[in-house]
């Protein structure tokens, strides 16, 4: 199965997807990272495991869907069965999520559907939520609302800012994000009204 991940910056989703690749010999493979941005600190994380990248600046482009249709061109020429956003900070028009209904997936920093948008841990302290975690989901044409596949929790202690909240979401994402992609190849998603079942591997 051909896999792409799309990137906008750090790139730490991206590291342990590819270690996970390595390591765990999916029966799948990474073909090509795309990013928006030329600064992307990630670019060097796709290298270094020898994934060749395009680089598409959205800033390149007149218009948003000059953009995207460049990146739907790109994208479809991979002949992906994954589309994987990774911190890809654009939202992506109607037409591109359509066209890759079911095996286009995110990673968002709250547990959904609280806290969508930007911002999160500044959101999440301010609410004053004892839990806080990331939620990994299809993507529908509507923003961090498609049916969730995994979601991972954290606590949130009283000496909390944003920063320390982050990180501790962001170990939690490096374990759910791979471990939801296993169960995508593995064809153990169902995904039925909406509603996303895993089902365990037959033994
Ligand atoms: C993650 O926190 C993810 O939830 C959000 O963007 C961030 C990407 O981080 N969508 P990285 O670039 O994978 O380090």
């Amino acid at each position: 199965k051909n896999i792409v991940i799309l990137i906008s910056g750090k790139g730490s989703n991206l590291k342990v997807i590819l270690e996970a690749q390595r390591e765990q010999g999916w029966d799948a493979r990474v073909t090509r990272v795309f990013c928006n941005r030329v600064d992307a600190p990630g670019l060097a994380i796709a290298e270094s495991f020898g994934v060749p990248v395009t680089l598409l600046n959205h800033q390149d482009f007149a218009t948003r869907d000059a953009f995207d249709q460049s990146l739907l061109s790109e994208i479809q020429s991979e002949q992906p069965d994954l589309v994987v956003l990774a911190g890809f900070m654009r939202i992506l028009s109607r037409e591109f999520v359509d066209y890759f209904a079911g095996r286009l997936i995110n990673i968002h920093p709250s547990l959904l559907p609280s806290f969508p948008g930007l911002n999160t841990h500044q959101a999440a302290l301010k609410a004053g939520v004892k839990w806080h975690g990331a939620t990994v989901h299809f993507v529908t044409s509507e923003l961090d609302v498609g049916p969730i596949i995994a979601q991972g929790v954290v606590p949130v202690h009283n000496y909390d800012n944003p920063h320390l909240l982050s990180e501790r979401v962001q170990a939690i994402e490096h374990i759910i994000y791979p471990k939801a992609i296993e169960w995508f190849l593995k064809d153990q998603i169902f995904l039925q009204d909406g509603i996303v079942s895993v089902i365990p591997p037959q033994s």
